[in-house]
């Protein structure tokens, strides 16, 4: 059976790894890269530092507005589906690439698998909602990585094509964590273990007004440790034209990190600061408390078990949720899964879609 998976995002390139690896001597695996991310440093570490295949195809399609970037996704895709005739296309979270292979595949009639399938932020505002709820009706199989997951599928009429098989972030994550326990890593230059906060900002709703990215920069700069600031590109891109200095106060600005020393430096920080679905989600399987610059949050199992926090509108309350006591680690709730959702997907992909 030929499975293809379609990634773009850096996010998506580490949900791939734990596929690849239990893909391997039981399907024939096309992978294509539609070019979203193109950076050395937001796309081809992963590949190096998690051990996946290179692309089969790399579309070069890269950065533009939705509209752009997402039909040329849609044209490139096609061709490429026509010639390698899968039998699945296996589509990765809720980027413009997932939507754009999801569409490409269905109006061809190739069947289409959604990986993360069932998340919901309920905020129509972000790009993400939109590719997910359209992603998750087009899809034929949705494998969703948790309860609630399963739970939105199913008020939405999706239950008989939902499945869940737990989040492939946790087989990934667990692996990488137990490889650095066997053989440990430095923690990035300027920083104590234990005495500084990891921090990404890239949404738009918080990078695009100056006046909120610059009230978002105020009130971390004053946080009362170092605040590793991992700047997206663009976060760089937007702070400048927004002439906003990164490295202020607290801040120290820094490269992003590739995946091992990402979670190397989320273990042994104070806590994390972020807008991204993903952190929020490793720092709660560190048990690292975390911070979330946002109204809503898609994984609300990190919020209901006391380590995550919201904040949005009112950024006074950004250092008091910051330096909040630590919760005791005790708990091992795991809603995320056990680090095996990777073979259940396979699984299910060839109990589904075996000619
Ligand atoms: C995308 C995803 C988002 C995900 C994020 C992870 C969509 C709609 N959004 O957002 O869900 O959380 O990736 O990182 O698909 N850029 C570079 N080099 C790169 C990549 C991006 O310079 O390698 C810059 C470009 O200026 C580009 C901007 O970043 O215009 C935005 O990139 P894009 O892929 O459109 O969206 P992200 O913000 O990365």
């Amino acid at each position: 059976m030929r499975i293809l998976s379609v990634v773009g995002a850096r996010p998506q390139f580490v949900k791939l790894a734990p596929i690849a690896k239990a893909m391997e001597g039981r399907a024939e695996h096309v992978i294509v890269h539609t070019g979203q991310h193109y950076d050395e440093l937001m796309s081809d570490v992963f590949f190096q530092d998690l051990g996946i295949p290179a692309p089969d195809y790399n579309l070069g399609v890269g950065s533009g507005k939705h509209g752009e970037q997402t039909g040329a996704m849609l044209a490139g895709l096609e061709k490429v589906f026509e010639e390698s005739h899968p039998d699945v296309v296996l589509v990765y979270g809720d980027t413009n690439s997932t939507l754009a292979a999801a569409l490409a595949a269905v109006k061809i009639h190739i069947p289409v698998a959604h990986l993360e399938a069932g998340l919901r932020s309920f905020n129509r505002r972000m790009p993400e909602e939109h590719n997910r709820v359209l992603t998750d009706h087009a899809s034929d199989l949705l494998l969703s990585p948790t309860q609630v997951g399963m739970d939105h599928l199913a008020t939405e009429g999706l239950a008989a094509r939902s499945i869940m098989v737990g989040d492939v972030m946790t087989d990934v994550l667990y692996s990488v964590r137990d490889q650095l326990a066997a053989q440990s890593q430095p923690l990035p230059d300027g920083v104590t273990a234990g005495n500084y906060y990891v921090c990404t900002i890239h949404r738009p709703d918080n990078t695009d007004d100056p006046a909120r990215l610059q009230a978002i920069v105020d009130s971390l700069g004053a946080l009362s440790k170092p605040v590793l600031l991992l700047a997206h590109p663009r976060l760089r891109v937007l702070a400048e034209s927004h002439g906003i200095d990164l490295n202020s106060g607290s801040l120290q600005l820094s490269e992003p990190l590739a995946y091992p020393q990402l979670v190397n430096a989320v273990a042994n920080s104070a806590g994390v600061v972020t807008d991204s679905g993903g952190l929020q989600k490793e720092a709660f399987l560190l048990r690292v408390p975390c911070t979330t610059i946002r109204p809503e949050t898609e994984w609300v199992e990190t919020v209901e078990l006391g380590w995550n926090v919201l904040v949005n509108d009112d950024l006074s309350l950004l250092a008091g949720a910051v330096e909040r006591p630590v919760p005791a680690p005790t708990d091992d709730a795991a809603p995320y899964g056990d680090g095996h959702a990777a073979q259940r997907t396979v699984d299910a992909l060839l109990e589904t879609f075996a000619r």
